[in-house]
């Protein structure tokens, strides 16, 4: 809302250091020279070791880490809540550690407000006018305070407990009264500490999908803080894994479990739901076995024998059309058929570059094929066979890297698909139907039962 000069990222965090003790300043030197909490612990606690990020505006930051890491220090710094023993913490762009206790409080009634894990309700306030609170404190009148907070509590779902008191409400509606009552307050940054642990898994699961859902339509910024890994790797955008005090590593969610920094991050992501992180773009391989759908089944029988493969994705200008199989052309060529569109399966196992794993492994479990992964304009970007979804979902590399994309086998031989060319090509060149092959009965073109015909080994 307030913004100072051509924006500035929403928070910026430069060299944080946290030291409660005696001497903190002291301290903090020598953990600048190398040392390590354990190694100043004699002389005071280093809570947050030199901690530097950026915070995009409309992003969800995650800070993820064990009990103890420094997660709620940093959070806490970020909104002026605690000083820090040195860096600088900057909201959109204005310096929180060198405001005044009067810009301190503007920052945090118009930039940024959090919600806590405990909720934090008044106890003697209607659900409505717990999520008006801080519209009250900022000095808004009455009726378009209670306005605004209906309005947000019909987004969080809580649109017919308005007039309930918090006792009345489940741990988890209590939670979501907490988050109307800072998207109320409409600062364009939420800070979340632990907003989400105390609710049981499924209320969970449904609060970290509505708070995404929020998060897109009002595109505030979010800095979440957890200890959960799947937590973390759902929400965040980017991830800030911390360890005694330090960033370990900063980073993307796919970037955190397939790079990770060192062996701790490595092990922390172990048990991570892959299926529910990765996309389909991150485990893909390029398109290789492709085909124009002008080349005719000619040039699908043509990438099989070079290939050795089994099916073939079609394309027409750039887009992706289906998937082929040996099968289904060479039945197609006996019943002297040679339209490779009508042959196509319509993109049947096709997803999105962006859509999870869990998507893609649907697809794998409705067809053999490997899995087309498509573009916004509907290209063919790659490839999913499933050895490289389940090398994916289980963290384990595909036995050969030279060839991935040959997920499906060829089914018949290769003599088979070597003859059915030669007796494409002889058409071509003649113009005249091969003789024998030609039996009466017509398979639709979507059909995919076996041929059993040369084809049985
Ligand atoms: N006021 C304080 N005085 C002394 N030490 C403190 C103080 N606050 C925090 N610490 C220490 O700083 C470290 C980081 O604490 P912090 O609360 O930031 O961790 P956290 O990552 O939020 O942990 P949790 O997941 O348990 O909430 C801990 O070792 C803690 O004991
Ligand atoms: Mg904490």
């Amino acid at each position: 809302m307030s913004t100072p000069t051509a924006n500035p990222p929403a928070v910026e965090a430069r060299n944080l250091y946290k030291v409660f003790g005696r001497n903190p300043k002291a301290v903090v030197e020598r953990l600048r020279s190398g040392e390590s909490r354990s190694d100043v612990a004699d002389a005071g606690s280093a809570a947050v070791i030199d901690a530097s990020f950026t915070v995009e505006r409309g992003e969800i930051f995650v800070i993820m880490g064990l009990s103890g890491s420094g997660k709620s220090t940093i959070i806490r710094m970020l909104n002026g809540l605690l000083p820090p023993t040195a860096g600088d913490v900057l909201v959109q762009g204005q310096s929180v550690t060198r405001a005044s206790a009067k810009a301190l409080r503007g920052i945090r009634q118009r930039s940024i407000s959090m919600v806590f894990q405990h909720f934090a309700l008044l106890p003697h306030l209607s659900v409505l006018d717990n999520a008006a609170y801080a519209l009250e404190i900022q000095g808004v009148g009455r009726d378009e305070r209670r306005a605004r907070a209906r309005e947000i509590l019909d987004r969080v779902g809580l649109g017919d407990r308005a007039d309930a008191m918090p006792d009345e409400l489940s741990g988890g509606m209590r939670q979501r009264v907490g988050l109307a009552r800072a998207l109320t307050a409409g600062t364009d940054i939420l800070l979340m500490d632990e907003a989400f642990s105390a609710l049981d898994p499924l209320i969970r699961r449904e609060m970290q999908e509505q708070l995404v859902e929020l998060q897109r339509e009002l595109g505030r910024t979010i800095v979440f803080i957890t200890h959960d890994l799947n937590e973390a790797m759902f929400l965040g955008d980017r991830i800030a894994v911390m360890r005694d005090g330090r960033i370990v590593q900063n980073g993307t969610p796919e970037e955190i479990l397939t790079d990770p920094a060192n062996d701790y991050v490595a092990q922390f992501v172990q048990d991570v739901d892959r299926a529910r992180v990765l996309t389909a773009g991150s485990v893909m391989a390029p398109p290789a076995a492709t085909t124009p759908v002008s080349a005719g089944v000619r040039g699908a029988l043509r990438v099989m024998r070079d290939q050795q493969v089994g099916a073939v994705s079609v394309i027409e200008n750039r887009r992706f059309l289906g998937t082929v199989t040996d099968r289904a052309v060479i039945r197609a060529v006996k019943d002297g058929r040679t339209d490779l569109r009508s042959l196509v399966r319509a993109g049947r196992p096709a997803v999105h570059v962006d859509d999870p794993l869990t998507d893609v492994v649907e697809r794998a479990v409705e067809s053999p094929l490997p899995v087309a992964v498509i573009d916004d304009a509907g290209r063919l970007v790659g490839t999913i066979p499933r050895v490289t979804l389940l090398a994916a979902l289980g963290d384990v590399p595909p036995v050969t890297r030279e060839n991935p994309v040959i997920d499906l086998p060829a089914t018949v031989p290769a003599s088979e698909i070597a003859q059915t060319l030669a007796v494409v090509d002889d058409r071509a060149g003649a113009m005249a139907p091969a003789g024998r092959a030609a039996p009466p009965t017509r398979v639709a073109a979507s059909d995919h039962r076996p041929v059993t015909e040369g084809a049985a080994r």
